[in-house]
């Protein structure tokens, strides 16, 4: 559904996103790229288990929590890539407290 623009490949950022190597270009934002590799959802919720995606894309609705760099509860709409860095799917709140 989503896909990325072309990209001058100097400017890359080479990062992982739950497991999957993928370059984007600089100054995107974890979840456009998370959208762009193909992932559906970036966290479950802590009750129910549904899944859930970014939405508003400007820091407001905490739908896109992400464990960016081993750390839960990170907003993947209002954080830019970084090279080498690792994110995950956040599931649920319990294994994060
Ligand atoms: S998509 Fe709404 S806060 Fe990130």
């Amino acid at each position: 559904m989503f896909k990325q623009l072309p990209f001058d490949k100097e400017n890359a950022v080479n990062l992982t996103i739950d497991g999957q190597a993928i370059q984007v270009a600089q100054g995107t934002s974890v979840a456009a790229a998370a959208l762009s590799c193909g992932l559906s959802y970036t966290r479950t919720t802590p009750i129910s288990g549904a899944k859930r995606a970014p939405f508003c894309m400007m820091g407001v609705c905490f739908e896109c929590q992400m464990v960016i760099n081993g750390k839960p509860n990170q907003r993947a709409c209002g954080t830019l890539v970084e090279e080498g860095m690792q994110v995950e799917i956040q599931h649920g709140a319990e294994a994060y407290q």
